[in-house]
């Protein structure tokens, strides 16, 4: 199925998987609920971990769920056509995933308790990793070259817009009460105390073994075998199968193999410029 691109108040969407009026509706009319948690990431970032390590915290540590129900269904893309659907069907309390940025993200979480956890990841990672699984996710536009999507990158051409206004956008939240951000590289380093923080934003208490339970469950070499969570039972219609996977690595600063100096100095000038408004440091070095 051939994917057309469209432009929605400044972001570029692929269709069919998105509409104008489903973002709309969702922007707009989508009921948050008190007891919502979100997995909010910009692509890339870490969002199927981050759904793993929140479906296991939910079972206590069991993998019971996470082996046995698709990611997708335990937890719906509140912006897609399929997952707004189950979404609005879901019981609560939901688990939800959404890539949107924050200006399109639901009106109504403003006035509801729904938590939201932002998962973000060094931008060269994401670059990367957006790269490959462009080549693989059909509602990517297949990138022509390293070059020309660096471009592309660096000016936000890419679907869900720039990752410098998704990361100043939603980092905008942090103090909220309702608001956790962690990074990947945090994960990736503390896997035990990350997990321990995130039970803590939820107000969940987990004994040493479930929380070992989660980050076991939840690690590089589960899911990459675990076909409810690497995507291997996703349609032909959305994903390649014979282009790669969602696992595909799983490490901090695989951009080292992949960007030239050139590249790097130039990504590294627009972040500069980017990012200077933001008084957060970071775990990597742009
Ligand atoms: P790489 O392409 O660098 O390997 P998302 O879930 O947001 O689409 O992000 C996918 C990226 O997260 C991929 O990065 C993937 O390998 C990595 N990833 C997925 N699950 C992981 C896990 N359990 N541990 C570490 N990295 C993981």
């Amino acid at each position: 199925m051939e994917r057309e691109y469209f432009t929605h108040k400044g972001v570029l969407f692929s269709s069919p998987d998105y509409s104008p009026e489903e973002l709309s509706y969702v922007e707009n009319e989508f009921q948050v609920r008190d007891d919502d948690v979100f997995n909010v990431t910009y692509p890339k970032s870490g969002t199927n971990w981050m759904l793993e390590i929140l479906s296991l915290i939910r079972c206590d540590g069991d993998p019971g769920w996470v082996r046995s129900v698709l990611s997708w269904d335990r937890a719906p893309w509140v912006e897609h056509y399929l997952g707004l659907e189950a979404a609005l069907k879901y019981p609560s309390p939901r688990l939800l995933c959404s890539h949107l940025p924050v200006q399109l993200f639901p009106k109504s979480l403003k006035c509801s308790k729904a938590k939201i956890i932002y998962t973000l990841r060094c931008p060269k990672d994401v670059l990367v990793s957006l790269y490959h699984f462009s080549k693989v996710l059909r509602i990517f536009k297949t990138p022509e070259s390293l070059d020309s999507f660096l471009e592309d990158f660096l000016s936000g051409n890419i679907v869900y817009g720039s990752w410098f206004d998704h990361v100043t956008g939603w980092l905008g939240l942090k103090g909220s009460k309702n608001f956790f951000s962690i990074t990947y590289e945090e994960l990736q380093q503390d896997p035990q105390g990350s997990v321990r923080r995130i039970c803590h934003f939820l107000g969940k208490e987990l004994s040493e073994e479930q929380v070992a339970s989660v980050v076991e469950n939840a690690s590089f070499q589960s899911m990459k075998v675990n076909k409810m969570s690497n995507y291997s039972q996703m349609s032909d219609q959305l994903l390649d199968h014979q282009q790669g996977a969602l696992l595909r690595k799983g490490i901090c600063g695989d951009w080292r193999n992949h960007l030239s100096e050139g590249q790097s100095r130039r990504f590294n000038a627009i972040y500069q410029e980017r990012m200077q408004g933001l008084s957060m440091t970071f775990p990597w070095d742009c």
